[in-house]
């Protein structure tokens, strides 16, 4: 068995869904809100430690503004609905992304959310929320470099680098996972994404059920990961 402790997702496909549906796009996103709900209760039961979920990109700020300003309000859709029941389920809730230009409001929503989980220990459900991660890397490249040049870290390696990158705290990514069928990364975790597997299923976010993560965790249980190195029982 392969260590399972953090899945990544790209919950891709709202709009297709919603377009499929003759539903306007911000219809998808409520729908994959639910959805999130689902699968942040049932990683959970799988003992699943952290699932970090890609909720809105450096990118996303390009859609239309009614699209952008809706996205900023499902923290208050998800949070007001479901905190006590992430409570019950002992879930913690952590952020990664540049908290400066999420409007006020939907960042205090987030953070009461941060704040009354922060003693949980069960799942880590942690959204990447206007997150882009080559801003992650050049934002951790500057303040290395500057700490470096104080005197603050005097060595240059990956170890310390880490302690730069938003997600400093969280165990390795295991397992990425990306709906709605498209074969990229789009921004996304580009550095901690190193030496996980990767899983792409046609299934768009709003349709994303128990039983397909389950097909997408029996797919990686099925790879033979050796991070660079060989296996030794191979012939050739
Ligand atoms: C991509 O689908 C999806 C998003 C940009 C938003 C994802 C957000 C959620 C599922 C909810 C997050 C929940 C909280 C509480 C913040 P798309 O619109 O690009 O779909 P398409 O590729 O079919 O157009």
């Amino acid at each position: 068995m392969n260590t399972l402790n953090h899945i990544a997702i790209i919950m891709d496909g709202n709009g297709r869904w919603a377009k499929a549906n003759h539903l306007p796009r911000t219809a998808g996103h409520y729908k994959g809100v639910e959805v999130l709900r689902n699968i942040t209760k049932y990683a959970n039961k799988l003992g699943i430690k952290c699932l970090t979920v890609y909720a809105f990109s450096t990118e996303n700020w390009k859609r239309s503004m009614e699209e952008v300003s809706y996205i900023m309000s499902l923290p208050k859709i998800f949070f007001s609905s479901y905190i006590k029941e992430l409570m019950e389920n002992n879930v913690r809730i952590m952020i990664i992304g540049d908290r400066d230009r999420v409007p006020e409001e939907t960042m205090k929503v987030i953070d009461d959310a941060i704040e009354t989980t922060k003693n949980n220990t069960g799942l880590i459900l942690n959204f990447a929320f206007n997150y882009g991660s080559r801003d992650e890397i050049v934002k951790a490249a500057k303040a290395y470099a500057i700490d470096y040049k104080d005197g603050k870290v005097d060595d240059l390696s990956e170890e310390s680098f880490n302690n730069y990158l938003y997600t400093k705290d969280l165990p390795e990514v295991d397992l990425l996972i990306r709906t709605g069928s498209q074969m990229r990364l789009s921004n996304f975790l580009l550095y901690q994404l190193a030496y996980s597997e990767f899983v792409v299923v046609d299934t768009l976010w709003p349709d994303f059920t128990n039983e397909v993560l389950d097909e997408c965790i029996e797919i990686y249980q099925n790879r033979k990961r050796n991070f660079g190195g060989r296996d030794e029982t191979e012939s050739n």
